[in-house]
């Protein structure tokens, strides 16, 4: 019964996912008009403020240096913030004609207020470890009034879409000047046989093996032929799904692979060949599926709806490729969890849980299930080195945890939309497939991910 309470929880939680994500407003836009609006108003709103800043009478400016973004466009170097006795009396746009009358300037780049602003960090730290400048004004009066400052940043609407990423480029790392003085691992110290990477590749090796052409399919086409039209419907559906699924993390993983060879780390390269041919294969055995079972039905992209087509056509490609202009920790987080997080092991995962239910259960298309089998494990190699990677990343830069997460909400968010877009054409849905019992395995799926990152 436990068990039972567990499940409906969760279906609960899982209905604040079935919102449509709302259109981005200027509010989202930091630095914007609306945006200081919508902080002076929650400042003035505030409880928290108020009581913190009772004492508090500055006029402040947060100036942006060098000028650029918004600022730049409208001739400003900043915001303007007038506090008195707990209430921000004004907030606009500031000119260098209000220098001369702040009681406080405080300047930093626009990636570090957007930092400051996003992640709610405290800028008198900031002006301590000397990442931002405090041109006017004194740190002590600051520091003593650090509970007005914390509370004056907390009530800044928070927003990714003005955070500059910070570029590091591919082709720096190609042509960095080190290479000149290449070391070859194999040739020094040697492989390091014992890393996870090369154990998983040992793995590849004797489970990846399998040939999608050497499997029969002269069974699946017979019960093929049996099903009805709302039950080749569905499989065809499902299958269409899988097919663009496995061409796209075929076509975009190249750029993540770059990237670790860049980084010289052999291990992962050895290992992530195994990745790229696996994928490659899982796309010709559904591609064979499509021509031997269902003898080839041109127009399959008609199941791939709005949402599906938001990570597919876009969110996935754009996660990988932005790999070779931007390598950062940050950017190369965002692709492994788009990638092994969500694509593989959120919603692979459901999808042959599908196929299981569907197949298995009836008994029918031995073919499709011993390749789909097949598929499970290769599957579960590709998301523990994703695991993997994020773990290493996340070890060398644990501030980049907070984003990382908000990232993947979003995108949980998409994998949801699109299991609910899935069952959404079908009144009564043939094998029996019930849309919440794959809700909640997709949410299971992406929270045991989530366990396994312990950084
Ligand atoms: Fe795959
Ligand atoms: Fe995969």
């Amino acid at each position: 019964m436990g068990h039972h309470n567990v499940c409906q929880d969760n279906i609960l939680f899982n209905s604040m996912w079935f919102k449509k994500k709302e259109e981005k407003t200027e509010e989202d836009h930091l630095f914007t008009k609306s945006w200081m609006d919508k902080w002076e108003e929650n400042l003035n709103e505030s409880h928290d403020f108020k009581k913190k800043a009772v004492k508090w009478n500055e006029r402040i400016i947060l100036k942006a240096t060098p000028v650029s973004g918004p600022f730049e466009e409208l001739d400003a170097t900043g915001i303007w913030i007038n506090i008195q006795y707990g209430k921000c009396v004004e907030m606009r746009y500031a000119t260098t004609e209000d220098e001369p009358v702040a009681d406080v300037i405080i300047s930093a780049d626009l990636h570090t207020w957007s930092e400051i602003i996003h992640r709610k960090k405290d800028p008198t730290m900031y002006i301590m470890k000397k990442r931002i400048k405090l041109e006017k004004g004194s740190l002590v009066m600051l520091s003593t009034k650090k509970k007005a400052v914390i509370s004056l940043i907390e009530q800044a609407p928070s927003s990714e879409s003005y955070l500059p990423e910070k570029v590091v480029n591919l082709s720096e790392k190609l042509y960095d000047k080190k290479d000149q003085k290449r070391e070859y691992k194999t040739t020094g110290k040697g492989l390091d046989f014992d890393s996870f990477p090369m154990q998983l590749f040992q793995k590849a090796k004797k489970y990846g093996i399998w040939n999608p052409a050497d499997i029969s399919f002269e069974q699946d086409k017979a019960d093929w032929n049996q099903l009805d039209d709302e039950e080749k419907n569905i499989i065809l559906h499902l299958s269409s799904l899988f097919l663009a699924g496995e061409e796209a993390v075929t076509l975009d993983l190249i750029p993540l692979i770059r990237v670790v060879a860049l980084e010289k780390r052999i291990e992962e390269e050895i290992f992530l060949t195994s990745f790229l041919w696996e994928e490659a294969k899982h796309t010709e055995f559904f591609s064979i599926c499509m021509k031997e079972i269902f003898q080839s039905p041109s127009d399959l992209d008609k199941y791939h709806g709005p949402f599906y087509r938001t990570l597919f056509y876009q969110k996935l490609p754009h996660a990988l490729n932005a790999l070779e202009l931007d390598a950062s920790p940050t950017a190369q987080l965002k692709a492994a969890g788009t990638y092994n997080i969500i694509v593989e092991g959120t919603l692979a995962e459901t999808g042959y849980a599908a196929f299981e239910k569907m197949l298995r259960e009836n008994s029918i298309m031995p073919g499709i299930q011993e390749g789909i089998g097949k598929l499970k494990q290769d599957e579960s190699r590709h998301i523990a080195y994703g695991l993997f990677l994020i773990n290493r990343l996340l070890k060398e830069h644990p501030d980049e945890r907070y984003h990382f997460e908000n990232e993947l909400e979003e995108l949980l968010n998409d994998a949801t939309n699109i299991i609910f877009e899935i069952f959404q054409p079908y009144d009564q849905v043939p094998f029996g497939l019930d849309q919440e019992w794959f809700l909640n395995y997709a949410i299971k799926q992406f929270q045991h991910r989530m366990n396994r990152i312990t950084f």
